[in-house]
């Protein structure tokens, strides 16, 4: 689906974020990448978005076949980037707008799928009014309706409440395996990223040379109560120390 064959990044300011990174995510996966602030994850989106180019190396998208990445990815950036003239059924009619569908047409496609994302009765408002999670909502489904099979969530949660975080967690697991989509999703929250994910991608060392890839031993469907099997807490002070190890460093 997504391969990242010794990429290479610097930013012209002269900080060099990446060097010589290599890995491969498979489709249908859902992929968590973790690493503390600063380590580079972020840009790793804009590099697979094709917002930015590596200085070296190769970035392949299966979904393209001449090395032309933008617009061949759905993407959720760290912050939700509605466009507050906009009403939430215009913001969500975006993506298709832009790709040169008819309004009308747009809006017919959107309609049921706000009521699907739970956004019934929010399509005349503006983003200003939406609470955090239902902005992050708008913000998914916009990604979703790309028609992309690759979607890259930037920290979509971590805005959130703990309660409404878990009730979003479980709605986009849901949305994940209806869609049958591949994800890539960046988080800070070590459970949730354990929760959600079949692998997980710990950014070490900066620039970052390698990924570490944490394999979930957990099938599906899963419940909070996995997390507290001794496999899991386990590796969820594994995970824990290693990211501290890279703050004191
Ligand atoms: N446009 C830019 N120009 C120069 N340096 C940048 C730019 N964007 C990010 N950086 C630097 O690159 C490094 C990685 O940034 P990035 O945004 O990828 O981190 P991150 O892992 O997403 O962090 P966070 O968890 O805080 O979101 C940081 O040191 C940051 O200061
Ligand atoms: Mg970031």
């Amino acid at each position: 689906m997504l391969s990242f064959n010794s990429v290479s990044f610097t930013y012209q300011s002269g900080g060099n974020i990446l060097d010589n990174l290599s890995f491969n995510v498979r489709p249908g996966e859902f992929i968590s990448i973790v690493g503390v602030s600063g380590s580079g994850k972020s840009t790793i989106f804009r590099l697979v978005t094709g917002l930015d180019e590596p200085s070296a190396g190769i970035i392949s998208l299966a979904s393209d076949q001449n090395n032309q990445r933008l617009g061949k990815v759905g993407y959720m950036p760290q912050q939700d980037l509605l466009l507050p003239w906009r009403t939430i059924l215009e913001n969500a009619c975006l993506p298709l707008e832009i790709a040169g569908m008819d309004k009308r047409e747009a809006r017919n496609q959107v309609m049921p799928l706000l009521h699907e994302f739970g956004l019934a009765g929010t399509k005349d408002d503006y983003p200003a009014k939406l609470s955090g999670g239902m902005k992050q909502r708008v913000a998914f489904l916009r990604a979703v309706l790309s028609g992309n099979p690759l979607l890259l969530l930037d920290e979509p949660f971590s805005a959130l409440d703990a309660i409404t975080k878990l009730s979003m967690q479980e709605w986009l697991v849901t949305q994940w395996e209806r869609r049958k989509s591949t994800v890539l999703f960046i988080t800070h929250d070590i459970e949730e990223a354990l929760f959600l994910s079949d692998r997980i991608f710990l950014l070490q060392n900066k620039p970052v040379t390698s990924v570490d890839v944490i394999e979930i031993p957990l099938g599906r469907p899963r419940t909070r109560s996995d997390l507290h099997r001794p496999e899991m807490l386990l590796l969820k002070e594994k995970l824990m120390s290693r990211l501290q190890s890279e703050v004191t460093v």
